[in-house]
C-alpha cells in the first residue's frame, strides 16, 4: 500500500510525464489580469488536498488546465479514497473502470470512460483532447490510446476494496447508492490569472455498479462544463439523474442568463428534485459552479455536500446549501 509521501512522489512523477509540467516548471507570477481569480473550488473533503495540488500552479501564474488535472491527480492517486481512481471500487464484477472528462477556455473538451488500469483518466481526457481528432474514448480503446501515450498499466484495486466488494458480493443487492457516506468524484474548475476557465471530472463511478455502465463524470454538459464567457459546473451524486437533465450544462446557462452560480446550481438541483419530490435517503446530487467574476456557490438535494476553495486569500470547505434538511 503506498504512503502518502509515495502518492504525492508517484502523483509528480505521473505529472511530469505530462508537458505541461516544463510550462509550469518555467512560468513566472504574472501581474491577475482576472478581478476574481485566480480561485479554485473542488467536490468534497478531499477537494483541499486537490485544491493545494491545483494552487502550486494558480498561485503563480500558471493555466487553468494545468492546475485542474495537477489537482485532481492527488485523489486519483491515492488508494485510500475508494471513488476516484486508484483504490476506486469496483463494478459488481469485480473490475474498477474510471471515468472522466476536462473542458479548457477555448470549450475544446476531451473524455474517457469506462478505462480500466490507468490511475491518472484525467490526464488522460486531456490528451484525448489535445492528441485526437475526438472527445471520447471508451473501455479497450481509451486502454489501448493510455499506453500508447506512456501512461502505466496498473492493479487499481486494492485489497482493500477488494475485500468491501466481496462483502458485498454476500448479498449482492445493486442499490445505487449517492449519500454522504458514498460519496464520489472529484470535480474541479479553476480561473486563472489570466481570466480564463478550465474544468475536469474524474470517478471510479457508483459502487458495484453494472459492468459498462457509464455515469456524468465523462458526459461533456452532464458531469462538467466550461463556457469561458460565462463560468463553469460540476457535478457529483447520482449520475443518472445528473445526465437526465445535463445538469452542468444547465447550470452555466442559468449563469449566463444572470444568476449567481448558487441560484444556479439551486435551479438545477429543483430540476431534479420536481421529479423525486420525497426525500430519499439514498438520492443525492450537488452542483459547484465558478462564474467568470471567480464567485462560486453550491446547491445538493440533501444535507452532507461540502466544497473545498482556494485562492489568495481563501482555503476552506464549505457546506452547500441543500434542497432537504
Ligand atoms: N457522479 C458519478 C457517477 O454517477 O458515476
Amino acid at each position: 500500500m503506498r504512503s502518502r509521501r509515495e502518492i504525492l512522489q508517484y502523483t509528480g512523477a505521473a505529472l511530469a510525464a505530462l508537458p505541461f509540467a516544463k510550462a509550469f516548471a518555467q512560468a513566472s507570477k504574472p501581474e491577475a489580469k482576472s478581478p476574481g481569480g485566480p480561485i479554485v473550488v473542488s467536490t468534497w473533503n478531499f477537494g483541499v488536498q486537490a485544491n493545494d495540488a491545483a494552487w502550486k500552479f494558480l498561485g503563480h501564474g500558471g493555466r487553468a488546465l494545468d492546475a485542474v488535472i495537477a489537482g485532481v491527480a492527488v485523489p486519483e492517486a491515492d488508494p485510500k479514497n475508494q471513488s476516484v481512481g486508484l483504490g476506486g471500487l469496483p463494478d459488481r464484477d469485480g473490475h474498477v473502470t474510471l471515468d472522466a472528462c476536462v473542458m479548457d477556455e477555448n470549450g475544446n473538451a476531451g473524455s474517457v470512460a469506462c478505462v480500466e488500469h490507468i490511475v491518472h483518466v484525467a490526464a488522460l481526457a486531456r490528451k484525448v483532447m489535445e492528441n485526437t481528432p475526438h472527445v471520447m474514448l471508451v473501455g479497450e480503446g481509451a486502454l489501448q490510446f493510455a499506453l500508447a501515450n506512456g501512461f502505466q498499466k496498473e492493479n487499481l484495486l486494492t485489497p482493500e476494496s477488494e475485500k468491501a466488494w466481496r462483502e458485498w458480493l454476500k448479498t449482492a443487492q445493486y442499490r445505487p447508492v449517492a449519500n454522504v457516506e458514498n460519496h464520489d468524484t472529484i470535480g474541479m474548475v479553476a480561473l486563472d490569472a489570466a481570466g480564463n476557465l478550465s474544468g475536469t471530472c474524474t470517478t471510479s463511478g457508483m459502487a458495484y455498479k453494472m459492468r459498462g455502465r457509464v455515469g456524468d463524470s465523462p458526459l461533456i454538459g452532464a458531469g462538467l462544463f466550461v463556457d469561458n464567457e460565462v463560468g463553469a459546473a460540476t457535478s457529483t451524486g447520482l449520475g443518472e439523474e445528473v445526465i437526465k437533465i445535463v445538469g452542468s450544462h444547465l447550470v452555466v446557462e442559468q449563469m449566463r442568463l444572470g444568476k449567481s452560480p448558487e441560484e444556479a446550481c439551486r435551479i438545477a438541483v429543483e430540476r431534479i428534485v420536481k421529479k423525486h419530490p420525497q426525500k430519499r435517503e439514498d438520492l443525492q446530487v450537488g452542483f459547484l459552479a465558478l462564474n467568470k467574476q471567480g464567485e462560486h456557490g453550491a446547491y445538493c438535494i440533501q444535507k452532507g455536500f461540502q466544497y473545498a476553495v482556494r485562492s489568495d486569500s481563501v482555503n476552506a470547505l464549505i457546506d452547500g446549501k441543500s434542497h432537504f434538511a
